[in-house]
């Protein structure tokens, strides 16, 4: 469950909106960030306070590539799937990420780190092929040098609001 002063920001965030259904987004990505995904639970609350059905807000949730229905790994690469990223030459780099990390499309390494997920052009075609993780872009990739940023990830010290 939400703590209660979340909620109360949240129906605060809803109730100034001049169209309260424009916050739906907002609304599930507070949840998102609070559960590190929008689990089952989340879902019927951000129903609840926006008084949209379960199910209106579920069409929402798997429409957005960033909106998480299963639990995720601590970082997120959202592959790049346009045709520019197509150039990879390696096959392609969905292919790659998921053959390197030793997972299938959507799945979550067993370190808990990462989870690939293909997504459309992500706007950064000239420095294609490129990725995003936990939404920072990566380009002009090749698989040399997706293999360094992983391995600067895999050892990435936690920033401090991480070990807070
Ligand atoms: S097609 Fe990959 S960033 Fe645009």
């Amino acid at each position: 469950m939400m703590p209660k002063d979340m909620k109360e920001h949240l129906k605060e965030v809803i109730e100034q909106s001049e169209r309260p259904r424009e916050q739906v987004v907002n609304i599930i990505y507070a949840l998102q960030r609070h559960y590190g995904y929008l689990s089952d639970e989340a879902l019927h609350e951000a129903a609840e306070i926006l008084s949209m059905s379960p199910l209106e807000i579920e069409e929402l949730a798997t429409f957005y590539d960033f909106i998480y229905r299963k639990p995720v790994g601590k970082y997120v690469i959202h592959a790049c799937d346009g045709v520019v990223c197509w150039m990879f030459g390696e096959g392609s780099m969905v292919d790659y990420l998921c053959r390197t990390l030793q997972v299938k499309i959507g799945e979550t390494t067993a370190d808990g780190l990462f989870t690939v997920l293909p997504t459309a052009c992500i706007g950064y075609c000239d420095n294609a092929p490129a990725i995003l993780i936990n939404a920072k872009p990566y380009g002009n990739l090749t698989p040399d040098s997706i293999d360094r940023i992983l391995e600067t990830f895999r050892n990435r010290q936690p920033a401090l609001e991480e070990v807070r």
